[in-house]
């Protein structure tokens, strides 16, 4: 369906172009003075100018004209966009408008019937590529982690929904040191295994040699061990750059760490409900690597300096001065960037994509501006393909500092959502309508979208802070709130269908009864537009803003309209579809962020 904003501008665009005006003065945006008009149009001003005219006279002709457009429409026996006394030309040059109720209530009917409520499927099933999650094998889950699993799987939900082919990775770092700890570590605590007998020729067994919880306790105390004994870092170093060449017994031991790490990070994805197309990692970048470093030397882009071997990133026109890449360090080692480069040779091989989005913290701005410049420096990616660094600011306590646990340790994800669901669950139980079991469930789901929305409905690269009280409150800007009138609407609908005795007089939606209404069926129409550029911007914030006006304004219609109660029936009818279409619209919008709603609550 045409964007509502879309209809008013093409209106406004022929009405300039029937004064003798450029079509570039007719820009529509929604007003500023909603006590005055709900669109206006500020071209007059700058038409002015190169028409040597006064903005007054500029904005009344094309007033005129619109009107006549109108009348010309309502002869056709069409709806007109504005009827005549709600398009006004006022001092010094503005354009004011109200739309004609009917044609938006036009427009609500139409929304009901469309597939996918209106949204137009832009994306004609392009690949692009979503790097997110980014969980570190062997390192539990930690609330670091949970932003960009959040932004990520949104995003990924959002493209899709827009009809393009989202290939979500969650590219594991699952080749770095923590490997090298950890065979370390397991050596001194069980040297008698045979992954550390030299001499050993036989199969290795299938049985891991650990269980998730040993390995938890595995990494940390290796990780420590390493910061304290600089021999105990460099044997971690060499198994490291073993295993990386292929060394058989430490291939074995990776593949029970990823095995085991990998059935728990399943899990605590499912938990946060986001999904991945793709289980790659750093080591799947492996078989390109070697290619990569012999072909960014032949290009002359790679360069040997202090014995690393580093590539040129900087511009002229770069506001500070960017370090080169480093692709290879002096011991041969390969690099964070060398692994995201042999990725992206992956990448273009199997999917192409038309776009790159990567989401980590804005941290690694530096590293991935590094990686970008190379790919296209190279030629790896096209010039003209984005590729697009989402970096999010930090997760803080209410101390303003990096969320912690109460003792000062790092927060396991698993805890945080453990603590989210308890607190949601306490509250659903002060009300005590539903059983407990009922109310387990409830706050499982309810604790999902307070934590997401709190997560996402700041923008990503600001820091936030993790307020558990207000993430889960029913009132104000939160989850539990957009859920809550989800809720309401599904129990007046329910209600509605018990008390109705014949079937409703097939209903359109008709004009607006009231401000209120009127009100909310403007900010239905925005749905479309929003969804659009919400993930034009990779902002899904501004889903959540669209979530939160839209259900403000249901309430405030909803606590001056009595639907249940109204006698008119075909008036009645008409609500009932309108505040089906806030459900309807509500809804998709949840699911498209990751969360859903849950029957009552
Ligand atoms: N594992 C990394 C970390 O924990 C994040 C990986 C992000 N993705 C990427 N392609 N570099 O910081």
């Amino acid at each position: 369906m045409k964007k509502f904003l879309d209809l008013i501008a093409d209106e406004m665009k022929a009405a300039f172009a029937g004064c003798g005006y450029e079509e570039s003065y007719a820009k529509v945006v929604l007003s500023n003075r909603p006590d005055l008009c709900e669109y206006q149009c500020n071209g007059a001003m700058a038409a002015a100018k190169a028409y040597k005219k006064k903005p007054i006279d500029i904005a009344s002709d094309v007033v005129a004209k619109l009107k006549e457009q109108c009348s010309v429409r309502a002869a056709a026996g069409e709806t007109p966009v504005f009827l005549d006394e709600d398009v006004n030309a006022v001092m010094p040059g503005f354009i004011n408008l109200r739309v004609n109720s009917l044609y938006l209530a036009e427009y609500m009917e139409g929304m009901t019937q469309a597939p996918k409520l209106g949204l137009d499927e832009i994306g004609h099933g392009e690949t692009i590529i979503v790097d997110y999650g980014g969980a570190n094998v062997a390192k539990p889950l930690h609330v670091g982690h949970l932003r960009s699993a959040v932004i990520g799987e949104s995003i990924r939900r959002m493209g899709n929904f827009l009809g393009y082919h989202m290939v979500g990775d969650v590219h594991l770092g699952d080749w770095g040191l923590q490997m090298g700890l950890i065979i370390e570590e397991l050596r001194d605590r069980k040297p008698e295994l045979v992954y550390f007998d030299e001499s050993y020729t036989g199969e290795y067994p299938t049985e891991p040699p650990f269980t998730i919880s040993e390995l938890e306790d595995i990494y940390p105390t290796a990780s420590k061990k390493a910061k304290e004994d600089e021999c105990f870092k460099e044997r971690a170093q060499t198994a490291t750059f073993k295993l990386q060449n292929g060394y058989a017994p430490f291939t074995a031991i990776w593949k029970h760490i990823m095995n085991v790490s990998l059935a728990d990070l399943k899990r605590n994805y499912g938990n946060l409900d986001v999904h991945f197309d793709l289980w790659k990692g750093e080591s799947d970048a492996e078989p390109y690597i070697p290619w990569l470093i012999q072909d960014l030397q032949d290009k002359g882009l790679a360069y040997e300096s202090q014995g690393a071997l580093v590539v040129d990133i900087a511009e002229p026109t770069d506001s500070k001065e960017l370090p080169p890449c480093i692709v290879r360090k002096s011991d041969g080692a390969a690099l964070y960037a060398t692994s995201d480069l042999g990725t992206i040779l992956e990448r273009e091989k199997d999917f192409a994509p038309v776009k790159y989005i990567y989401i980590t913290d804005k941290r690694q701005e530096l590293h991935f501006t590094q990686v970008f410049r190379v790919a296209k420096k190279a030629g790896y990616v096209k010039p003209e393909t984005p590729m697009i660094h989402i970096g999010f600011g930090t997760m803080n306590g209410r101390d303003g500092k990096p969320f912690k646990t109460r003792d000062g340790g790092v927060m396991r994800l698993e805890h945080l959502i453990a603590d989210i669901d308890e607190a949601v669950y306490a509250r659903i139980m002060e009300n005590r309508t539903v059983s407990e079991d009922e109310a387990r469930e409830t706050a499982k789901v309810v604790g999902l979208a307070a934590l997401k929305y709190g997560d996402l409905s700041n923008q990503a690269a600001k820091d936030y802070v993790f307020d558990l009280e207000r993430f889960i409150s029913f009132e104000g800007n939160t989850g539990p709130y957009i859920l809550y009138t989800i809720v309401r609407i599904k129990s007046i609908l329910g209600k509605y269908l018990d008390q109705k005795q014949e079937e409703a007089e097939a209903s359109a939606v008709l004009a607006p009864s009231g401000s209120g209404e009127k009100t909310l069926m403007l900010e239905l129409a925005k749905y479309n537009e929003v969804m659009e550029n919400a993930f034009a911007e990779t902002a899904p914030h501004k889903i959540c803003q669209y979530i939160f006006d839209l259900s403000n304004a249901f309430n405030s219609f909803y606590h001056d309209t009595r639907i249940l109660a109204e006698e008119d029936k075909a008036r009645q009818a008409s609500w009932i579809r309108l505040i089906t279409l806030v459900k309807d619209v509500l809804t998709t919008c949840i699911q498209v962020l990751g969360f859903e709603a849950p029957e009552r609550m």
